[in-house]
């Protein structure tokens, strides 16, 4: 199956360590929530599902960086992810989240399928 992009958000939506955009798609056959967050300038997407107990990682909608935009944390119990890799840097995570290829061209943000990632009208 080939990738293709699937247009996400308009860039100016993403701030550096600021509020997630939030979409839905289709990972392994079920569908799932996936966020975008921009870092060191940067865009970056994960499944919203923390490695600790797959709780969605957000307590307010949206809010996935800690106070000081330095580490994606889930609201549940404290887990500690690396914003542009999605590695565990500390806390109860059990691994790194599931990452999401993107990318960035004339004002637009696009997420990547790959053959466990699909669009929601697939
Ligand atoms: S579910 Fe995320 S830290 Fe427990």
């Amino acid at each position: 199956m080939q990738e293709r992009p699937v247009a996400l958000c308009h860039s100016h939506e993403l701030v550096d360590g600021g509020p997630a955009v939030a979409f839905d798609l289709v990972y392994a056959g079920q569908t799932c929530r996936a966020f975008a967050v921009r870092f060191r300038g940067g865009v970056h997407a994960y499944l919203n599902r923390c490695t600790h107990v797959g709780m969605e990682l957000d307590g307010q909608p949206g809010r996935f960086f800690d106070d000081s935009g330095r580490w994606l944390l889930c609201h549940a119990h404290g887990a500690a992810y690396h914003p542009d890799s999605g590695a565990c840097a500390g806390g109860p995570c059990r691994k790194g989240l599931v990452k999401i290829q993107v990318s960035e061209a004339d004002g637009v943000v696009r997420w990547h399928t790959a053959y466990n990632l699909q669009p929601l009208e697939f």
